[in-house]
């Protein structure tokens, strides 16, 4: 049986301590054990310590550095991260490249570094524009030209025998907080041209047992096309994860697909 993931990145959200407190609590009771689909939390650095990994929920982080202690002012290591609880990290995410400049080799960094504190990357790839088609319906190769470099420099290093505790999301920047989330056979093209990628880094098997997400203007409406018609093995949720009834009615599309 397939098992869906859906990682909720509340950004820098919600403002206080009561906020944050509140969101994991609805969150957490409304999921209530389940086990057929994944929910990773990633909430913000300054509330990980409020909260732990419970059965159907687990504890990610929004970003970390490459190295894992030292003297580096104002980071935040993958051990430390780890010492919270945390089993997950975002690396790479296009907010992070758009305002902290970082690039393919500093994203790079990180996933080898989180890979070696044990924490499972989730890898954020994605082009900026949209692809576009030519008269012949040839596209116009944003996807090979940014996905690819994104991935293959990505995770540059990691040895077969780690590879599977990656995750890859694809989320393109044009989709993200838009409101206008990618069509669903976008989804599939940069989802099979990702593990296409991977298989020839890597092998056919292992490729199959990397997870790659979409994400980008998820919602409960949105969902199943994704995770159907995309192919994607589950969902990286920015502004819907932080509207915790919302949050919630995903993972009951997912549970559903999932029991089909
Ligand atoms: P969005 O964000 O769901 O608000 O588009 C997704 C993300 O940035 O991970």
């Amino acid at each position: 049986m397939k098992q869906f993931i859906l990682v909720a990145n509340w950004k820098m959200n919600p403002i206080t301590v009561e906020g944050a407190q509140h969101l994991w609590n609805v969150v957490s009771k409304g999921i209530d054990g389940t086990d057929k689909t994944k929910v990773v939390v990633c909430p913000p650095f300054s509330y990980l310590h409020l909260f732990s990994s419970l059965k159907g929920i687990s504890l990610g982080a929004q970003d970390c550095f490459w190295q894992q202690e030292g003297a580096y002012t104002g980071e935040v290591s993958p051990k430390m991260l780890v010492d919270l609880g945390c089993e997950y990290v975002i690396v790479g995410h296009s907010e992070r490249r758009e305002y902290a400049k970082e690039d393919n080799q500093i994203v790079n960094k990180k996933v080898k570094a989180a890979l070696d504190a044990r924490l499972h990357p989730i890898l954020a790839i994605g082009e900026k524009i949209r692809e576009t088609f030519d008269s012949r319906g040839k596209h116009t190769n944003e996807l090979d030209r940014i996905v690819e470099r994104q991935l293959v420099e990505g995770v540059a290093g990691v040895p077969k025998s780690r590879a599977e505790q990656l995750l890859i999301a694809y989320e393109p920047v044009w989709a993200i907080g838009t409101g206008i989330a990618a069509e669903s056979n976008d989804v599939f093209t940069a989802v099979l041209f990702i593990r296409k990628i991977l298989s020839q880094l890597y092998s056919r098997s292992i490729a199959d047992r990397i997870p790659v997400l979409y994400g980008g203007s998820t919602d409960s409406k949105n969902l199943t096309q994704f995770l159907q018609e995309g192919n994607a093995d589950g969902a990286l949720v920015g502004g819907s994860s932080i509207n915790a009834s919302e949050f919630l009615r995903m993972i009951k599309v997912a549970e559903e697909i999932t029991g089909k």
